[in-house]
Order: C-alpha cells, then structure tokens, then sequence
C-alpha cells in the first residue's frame, strides 16, 4: 500500500524521514540530560564545578530538548506525513518544508549553544533569547504556510480530524509564542519582557499552560487520532465524539493558565476561574482518550501480539491519568499542597513521558517502515523490549515523584503545638533521596529503551529495500 500509494501521489517523505529521524536523536539526547539532571538532584557533584553543567543551566536544556526539539521533530514528521496522505496530495511547497528542516534544527543547535552559557530570557519553556525567537517566528510561519497550504490544495472533500488538532496546534503556538515573546532588546542576547509584575506572571503561564494543551496535548492527539486507527486497523470509534473532543478542548484549555498561580499576587477571581476551567477541562480530555482506547473494539486481541499498538494505548492511559490528575491539581486547596513539590514533576512526566513520548514512539515504529520501503521493523521482540522498558521505567519515576511530593507538602506545613515548624527544609531534602534515586533508575530504564530504538531503526532502515519479512531470523515475536 505505501509504495504504490507513494509512487501514485509522488509524496514528499524526504522531509518526514529528516524530521523522524531527528526525533530519535534528539529523544536520546533531551532524555539523556534528564537522566544527568536527575542523578544531580542526589549527587550534586556531578557538575563537576563546570558552570556549562551546573542543574540551572541543564534543567532549561533538557526541557528545550525534551518538549521542542524531540517533540518537535516528532510533529513536524507526523504532520507532514498526515497531512499529506489524507489530504491524498504533495506539500504544498518542498522549498518551504526544507526551510523548516534547516531552520528548526538550528533553533535547537542555537538551544544547544546558548543554554549552557546562561544565556536566557527566564521565562520557564520560553528561555531562549529574542534572536533564536525570531528565528523560530519564521520557521513556524513558514510551516503554517506549508500546511495550511496543503489542505487547501487537499484532494479529498472533507479534512480529517487529525488535521483539526494539527492546524489549532499550530495557530495557536503561533499566537502563544510571539504573545509571550514580546521584549525591549536591550543587547545582542540579553532582552526584558514588555510586561510587568502580575500581568507578566500572567501572560507567562497564559504561554505556558498553552504550550502544555496545543503543543504537548493538541498536537500529539493529532498523531493518535491518524496513527490509532491505522496501526489497530480500525477506523475511529466515534468521529462525532472525535468533533466535540475537538471543539471542547480547544475553547476550554485556554482558560486554565491561571491554575499555574494559584495564591499569588493575581486577582483571586482569576485564579478560581482558572481553576474551574480546569475541572471542565477533564471531561474532553477523557472523551478523546476513551474515543482512542475504544477505537480498538473488535481489535483487542491485537494488543497481544502488536507492541506498535500496547506504545499507543498505554499512551492513552497514561493521557488519561495526568488529565485526570491536573484538574484535581488545580484545585486550589489540593494545590496548596503539591504546588513547589515534586507531585507536580510526577504529574508533568506521567503527561510528558507516559502520554507524549509514548505515542510518539509508537508513531515512529508504524512510520519507519513506510518510510524506508519496509514491510515491517528490523525486529518485533526488541520493540517489545522497548515497550517494558518504558513502560517500567515511566512507572518507576512517576510512582517516586508522587511518594517524594506528598511528603514533601506533608513535612513542610507540619507544625509542632506552639505553631514552630516540624521539619527543616534540608530533613524533607533528605527524605527525598532515596526517591530521587528511583526516578533516575526509571529515567535509564526509559533511555536504555531509545537506544534500543535507534539500534532497530537503524538494522530497518540499513537493510536492504523489502527484505526484512523474508528473513526468518529477524521475523520477531
Ligand atoms: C529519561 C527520561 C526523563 C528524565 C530522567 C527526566 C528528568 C527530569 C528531571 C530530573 C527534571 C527536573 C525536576 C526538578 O526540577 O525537580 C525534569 C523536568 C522536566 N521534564 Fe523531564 N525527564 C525525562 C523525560 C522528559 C520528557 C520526554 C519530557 C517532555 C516531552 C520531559 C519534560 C520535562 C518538563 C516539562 C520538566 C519541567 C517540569 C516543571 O518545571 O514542573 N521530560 N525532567
Ligand atoms: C486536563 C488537563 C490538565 C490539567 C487541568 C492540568 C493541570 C495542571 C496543574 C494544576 C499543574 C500544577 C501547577 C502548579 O502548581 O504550579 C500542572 C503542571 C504541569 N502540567 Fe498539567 N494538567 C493537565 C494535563 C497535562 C498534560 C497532558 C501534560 C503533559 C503532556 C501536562 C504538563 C504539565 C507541566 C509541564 C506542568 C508544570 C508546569 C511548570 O510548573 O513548569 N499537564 N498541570
């Protein structure tokens, strides 16, 4: 189907191929950092007194690598791939989908670069300094142009949902990032924001909560809405449901920013709005789970045998965990508790690794073989590897954070009968290590199984064209 599929529409996958992978490089190396970062968290010596490696200037890089760059690139190539083959047409433009090779690459190399050095706006997930945001402006311009462009030269009458999630993903980061990014240059790398006090804090977490639900979430329930249905061989269960999904999801996440700046110096009517918007905001977010996990009706036992299909609906699950835990998060007495602690890490990685990189690499496995003229992956049994590696490892850091969270809250708002503190800061410190330590196990079981990928992408996409189902040796499980 791909081949003759490919040769009849002339699709442009050089792009989609660049950006895959790119995603598996970058996975490695955002992830990678996590784990150095996480094992500073307990042994503060392993920055080694070098300033380029101290946690402050690691944690913006890993977070840029992690969310742009490998996350990115995993959009980038998925949408370019979706967009084109339910659209039944070629991009819009090869030129411009260069240009947004090239460009984005080096907005994370310029990430890469500058990060270390200190250079930053310190506007948490919006760090980067006003050249490398001018940059990112033209490439994300350029992109848009790209797939909007696509659609309206599609030659199908109706643009599937994925498309929906897709295209509000990009208009609004579009809107979010220069929104967020408007500064007085002061030098060549050093700038300050146009806003000031609370409405700074406001914008800035308006930026951040949005870059969670377009970039993080939209996005990515672009990808599962395409690659569910096709890796399960189903079509979607409910695309009434997946047009409601859609429409509440988008109206709704906007309004939630302020659950970021719950008792703060904002008006309190904004913080209990944020927080009510939030709590509305579980209902479509379980709608577009449920609409994936059921797409799988008459296919369950697929989950047996596929570990392609177990990557995308344990994704699911992990979705409908942490979207089911931040509007409980967001509530302001509940808040009160987990804000400053690493409850909320839990909950940022049951979304971020268990939700984002899960599909995501689910996403890729169904890709690579398309791409590269394979009938299938180099080998089943190490996707299945990687698949309880993950699986594992996402456990093992998320069940930590939570434990380490709760005591965390729990020993600082301890208080002895004549209203003294129970706890000193550094005895909750301590209590934490050995939690620490669990989360960076979880974290190399988790990186362990990107290199495993990066192996069988490589033995899939080296060997030669159509011959991976013909050896038995490599058939897999
Ligand atoms: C091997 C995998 C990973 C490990 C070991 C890891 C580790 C860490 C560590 C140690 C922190 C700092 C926590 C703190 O300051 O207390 C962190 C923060 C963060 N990570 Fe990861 N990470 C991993 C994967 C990912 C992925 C795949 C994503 C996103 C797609 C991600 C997104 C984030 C974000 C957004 C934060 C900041 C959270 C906040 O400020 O509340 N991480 N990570
Ligand atoms: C219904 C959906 C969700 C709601 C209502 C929600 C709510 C929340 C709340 C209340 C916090 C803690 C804010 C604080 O105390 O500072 C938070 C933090 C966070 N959440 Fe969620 N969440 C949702 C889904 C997700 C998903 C799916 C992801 C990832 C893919 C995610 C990523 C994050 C990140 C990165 C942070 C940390 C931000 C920071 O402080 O740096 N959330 N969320």
């Amino acid at each position: 189907m791909s081949e003759t599929s490919q040769a009849k529409h002339d699709y442009n996958y050089k792009v989609v191929r660049q950006f895959t992978i790119m995603t598996i490089v970058w996975g490695i190396v955002g992830m990678s950092l996590g784990v150095l970062i996480a094992a500073q968290l307990f042994a503060p010596a392993l920055n080694f007194d070098i300033p380029w490696l101290t946690y402050s200037r690691l944690r913006p890089l890993h977070t840029n690598s992690v969310i742009f760059a490998f996350g990115g690139c995993a959009l980038f190539a998925t949408s370019y791939y979706i967009v084109q083959r339910t659209s039944q047409v070629r991009l819009f433009s090869d030129k411009l989908a260069a240009f947004t090779f090239w460009g984005w690459q080096a907005v994370i190399v310029a990430a890469v670069i500058t990060l270390p050095m200190g250079y930053t706006s310190s506007k948490e997930y919006a760090e980067l300094e006003w050249p490398i945001d001018i940059l990112i402006t033209l490439v994300w311009v350029a992109y848009c142009i790209n797939f909007f462009g696509t659609l309206v030269i599609r030659k199908t009458s109706h643009i599937y949902v994925a498309n929906w999630f897709l295209g509000a993903f990009m208009l609004t980061v579009a809107v979010l990032h220069i929104g967020n990014s408007m500064v007085v240059p002061v030098s060549f790398m050093k700038s300050y924001s146009i806003y000031a006090g609370a409405v700074d804090a406001m914008m800035q977490w308006w930026y951040g909560h949005n870059a969670v639900g377009f970039f993080l979430t939209a996005g990515f329930l672009g990808m599962m809405y395409y690659f569910v249905p096709k890796q399960a061989g189903r079509p979607v269960y409910s695309y009434r449901l997946s047009i409601v999904h859609f429409w509440a999801l988008i109206s709704l996440y906007i309004w939630a920013g302020p659950h970021h700046l719950h008792y703060t110096a904002l008006p309190d009517w904004t913080q209990s709005l944020g927080m009510a918007m939030s709590i509305i905001l579980f209902v479509p977010s379980w709608g577009g789970m449920i609409n994936g996990i059921m797409t799988l009706s008459g296919a369950w036992h697929k989950l047996r045998t596929d570990p392609i299909l177990r990557f995308l609906i344990v994704s699911l699950s992990f979705y409908g965990m942490s979207t089911f835990e931040g509007p409980m998060m967001a509530i302001k007495t509940v808040n009160a508790l987990s804000h400053y602690t690493d409850w909320t890490i839990g909950h940022v990685h049951s979304g971020a690794l268990g939700w984002v990189a899960m599909v995501t690499i689910g996403s890729i496995y169904h890709l690579v073989p398309i791409l590269f003229g394979q009938p299938k992956m180099h080998s089943t049994k190490l996707i299945n590897i990687h698949f309880w590696l993950a699986t594992i490892g996402v456990v093992l850091y998320i069940v930590a954070m939570w434990m380490s969270g709760v005591l965390q809250g729990l020993m600082w708002r301890a208080v002895n009968a004549d209203g003294t503190l129970t706890y000193s800061f550094v005895e909750s410190l301590e209590a934490s290590k050995p939690f620490y330590i669990v989360r960076f196990i979880g974290g190399l079981f988790v990186v362990t199984g990107m290199f495993i990928m990066a192996y069988n992408c490589y033995r899939t996409i080296s060997a030669p064209k159509e011959s991976i189902a013909d050896n038995p040796a490599t058939a897999g499980a």
